[in-house]
């Protein structure tokens, strides 16, 4: 093939590298390159992201490939589909990835099948896939005579927290986000709420909403504050919008949040209901974002895996606080965050904490 109609196959492969690739690489050096590749993917929907470096025996890139979502080939897939538009010889070579390999069917066809029909010879993973039908690759591959080792990664463990805890839990991770004074009220004593946050703190939450599945409020917000919950960073609706979710009984129809469709209204009170239908239509990660009814619901059910709060230097002296009783009675009981952060957004500040062990 000649080079220019090789440059361009290797364009259209999917998941392909249009940049030069690094040169030869360790194992290791292997592994960052696949963590910043898997970075290109979506942080939402229901597949993780995930990247995949193949390697020669002297480090010489083969062949590079991420998942670009739900739907479109796997990491690996693409890996071999570049290394096959480079014109490169795979047989043998290793395959460093940042999740082990799936060994299922499931939108796709199995990963340990791909490598195994590309001849690889070894692969490196660096986290174990916690699916109920995707996990065992590493197994399947040994049987069939590959090497297949798990050498963990902080940063690939990093890349899908969220999802990793999600697949663990069997439910949508669940953050918990407001804005509220420093004397941790929501909305003032008439319910107005706009706004208690400046520009530079909503612009921050609407860049989060754009890398989630869904966002839930209960009914009270959506009749007091007729919001649209849609992701508009920059001003602009986001390519990706994440699920707009009415929690309660009460009938909002005709409100801004059923504009434009991808919204769903769920009859239910049960934190842990809401959580199963969700789940059923695949979100991974959700945002609560009140009132604090239903942030006061969720916490009390243990379902809360993160806070994100966005404080302001206002104090209202009036108006509903952030949550309401949780049934803690003592200093003892007090839910404390753990791998605390802070940020100064304007004059604003985020302050995001982790609730569930080992997420
Ligand atoms: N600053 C912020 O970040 C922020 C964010 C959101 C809202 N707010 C403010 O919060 C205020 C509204 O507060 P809110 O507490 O009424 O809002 P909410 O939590 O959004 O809605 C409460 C309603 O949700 C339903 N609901 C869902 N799950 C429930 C459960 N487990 N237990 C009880 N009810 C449940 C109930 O209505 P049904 O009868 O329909 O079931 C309940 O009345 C507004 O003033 C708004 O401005 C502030």
């Amino acid at each position: 093939m000649p080079d220019d109609a090789r440059a361009r196959a290797r364009d259209d492969a999917p998941g392909a590298v249009t940049e030069a690739s690094p040169g030869p690489l360790t194992a290791a050096e292997g592994m960052d390159r696949a963590v910043a590749l898997a970075r290109r993917g979506p942080a939402y929907g229901p597949n993780p992201r995930v990247g995949c470096v193949l390697l020669a025996a002297d480090g010489t890139v083969l062949g590079e490939g991420w998942h670009r979502g739900a739907g479109t080939p796997h990491a690996e897939v693409a890996a071999i589909a570049d290394a096959a538009a480079r014109g490169s010889d795979i047989a043998g070579a290793t395959a460093v990835v940042t999740l082990e390999p799936c060994a299922h069917t499931g939108r796709t066809g199995p990963c340990v099948d791909a490598l195994t029909q590309a001849s690889i010879g070894t692969v490196v993973y660096a986290v174990a896939d916690p699916g109920d039908a995707s996990s065992g690759g590493g197994e399947v591959l040994r049987g069939r005579g590959i090497r297949a080792t798990l050498v963990p990664h902080e940063g690939a463990h990093a890349l899908n927290r969220r999802w990793l805890a999600a697949m663990r839990a069997h439910r949508p991770y669940v953050i918990a986000k407001w804005a509220s004074t420093l004397d941790g009220r929501m909305a003032a004593a008439d319910g107005t709420s706009f706004w208690i946050t400046g520009e530079e703190a909503r612009e921050h939450a609407h860049r989060v909403r754009a890398s989630v599945d869904a966002i839930a409020v209960g009914t009270g917000t959506v009749m007091i504050d007729d919001p649209s919950l849609t992701a508009r960073p920059g001003g602009k609706q986001a390519d990706h919008q994440p699920l707009r979710v009415v929690v309660g009984h009460t009938d909002t129809t005709g409100k801004r949040v059923w504009e434009g469709g991808g919204a769903v209204a769920i009859d239910s009170r049960d934190p842990h209901e809401i959580l199963a239908q969700l789940w059923a239509r695949e979100v991974r990660t959700l945002i609560v974002e009140g009132g604090p009814t239903l942030l006061s619901a969720f916490l009390r059910a243990g379902l809360v895996d993160e806070l994100n709060a966005y404080i302001a230097p206002a104090l209202l002296g009036a108006g509903p606080s952030v949550v309401d009783d949780l049934g803690i009675g003592t200093m003892a009981d007090s839910l404390r965050g753990q791998a605390v952060t802070s940020e100064r957004l304007g004059a604003d500040t985020l302050v995001t904490a982790l609730l569930t062990e080992g997420v």
